[in-house]
């Protein structure tokens, strides 16, 4: 049974934050400077158990989404996460069921996540210039580190592939074709992704965004590209590919095209807090009401109204919300709900 907002929008998609901590240090995400040694991660008991994760997204599935994917931070910093997507694989309903992932503990990780029966893998890599990845990800790590993740993924059948690139108008986007060529020859899908106001932590600024419309024009004067149709209802990508019929990029352009009207989103962050927007001030706790005692149904309820009365639709209104391109509204911070 499918349930639907004030919009007439599905739920479709559940995207489950395990973690809020990251091993790397993206300053469009986690600037080191806010982020440092003292910064206080949410304490092991107040993180929903595998058992809880995994009764909330019965219900979940129960109200009509069929697509699951994990992100964190960093998911695989979660221990035994593995455990966790056996949990998920094993209910009813999942049709897909994916990662997002920096790649960097890929390689210990790959089998048993393969094993455990994860179905799909995205990967984020915003360079292949190591000097701007290590600027990119806080000094974390060289691009080598990403790229023995990527083929620990390929060796384990994870193909293809979703990359994503964030774009940083003045910091990675002379990169961006030698990234697209690369990935084309290896036969995985690129996606660029503009920089996105999320948080309030990464200093945006409109200035800083490339709209997409001008990297595909730059991308398609050295590899040319066609615009194709979209796989399915709610893609936050629009799709290109390439006219030598070798392969597809996509697009994902939340500040110049938003697509909120076919929103299907939902987020539950490492908590259990529902986050029905990227760009929400705050989420509503399933935890507390989990934890009091309450019974499948009541949680249903729960989530069923929160969803009916959903009305966001942030991207949309960004400019007027934002009239200086600067939003002054408090925001869950992208790291804490994985995007
Ligand atoms: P597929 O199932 O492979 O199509 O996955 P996806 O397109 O949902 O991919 P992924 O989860 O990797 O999302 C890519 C990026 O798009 C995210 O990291 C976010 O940056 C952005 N994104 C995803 N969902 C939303 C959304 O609802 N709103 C906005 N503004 N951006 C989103
Ligand atoms: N704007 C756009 N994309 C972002 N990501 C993280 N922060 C931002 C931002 N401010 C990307 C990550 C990863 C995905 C989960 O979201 O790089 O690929
Ligand atoms: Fe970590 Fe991903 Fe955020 Fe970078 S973007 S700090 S890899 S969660
Ligand atoms: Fe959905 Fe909010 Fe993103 Fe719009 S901005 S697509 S409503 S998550």
């Amino acid at each position: 049974m499918s349930i639907q907002d004030q919009f007439n929008r599905p739920l479709r998609d559940l995207r489950i934050s395990v973690t809020d901590r990251c091993n790397f240090r993206c300053p469009y995400c986690m600037p080191a400077a806010v982020f440092g040694e003292r910064y206080q991660f949410l304490p092991k008991p107040q993180l929903l158990s595998f058992e809880e994760i995994t009764r909330l997204t019965r219900i979940i599935l129960r109200l009509g989404a069929v697509k699951l994917r994990l992100t964190g931070g960093e998911p695989l910093l979660r221990q035994d996460i593995e455990t966790l997507v056996a949990m998920l694989a094993a209910l009813e309903g999942v049709e897909d069921l994916a990662m997002t992932t920096n790649a960097y503990l890929l390689p210990q990780k790959i089998d048993a996540l393969k094993a455990a029966g994860l179905k799909r893998l995205t990967i984020s890599l915003d360079t292949l210039d190591d000097e701007i990845f290590r600027q990119m990800n806080g000094g974390r790590a060289g691009v080598a580190k990403v790229l023995a993740g990527i083929e620990a993924a390929e060796a384990a059948g994870f193909t293809p592939l979703k990359i994503n690139a964030v774009v940083q108008r003045g910091v990675n986007d002379h990169t961006l074709v030698a990234l697209a060529r690369f990935f084309k020859e290896r036969g995985h899908i690129l996606r660029f992704i503009e920089y996105m106001d999320v948080g309030n932590k990464n200093g945006w600024k409109l200035d800083q965004v490339l709209p997409s419309a001008a990297l595909v024009e730059r991308i398609s004067a050295e590899l040319p590209l066609e615009p194709a149709a979209g796989n399915y209802f709610g893609e936050v990508a629009q799709r290109y590919r390439y006219a030598d019929g070798d392969g597809e990029i996509g697009v994902i352009s939340s500040v110049t095209q938003p697509f909120c009207g076919a929103c299907t989103r939902m987020r539950l962050s490492p908590e259990g807090d529902m986050v029905t927007c990227l760009f929400a001030t705050e989420g509503i706790s399933l935890r507390d009401p989990l934890r009091a005692g309450a019974h499948d149904d009541e949680l249903e309820a729960i989530i069923r109204g929160i969803w009916r009365a959903r009305s966001d639709r942030y991207s949309e209104l960004r400019s007027s919300l934002t009239p200086d391109g600067r939003d002054r509204r408090k925001k869950v911070e992208m790291y804490h709900i994985g995007g």
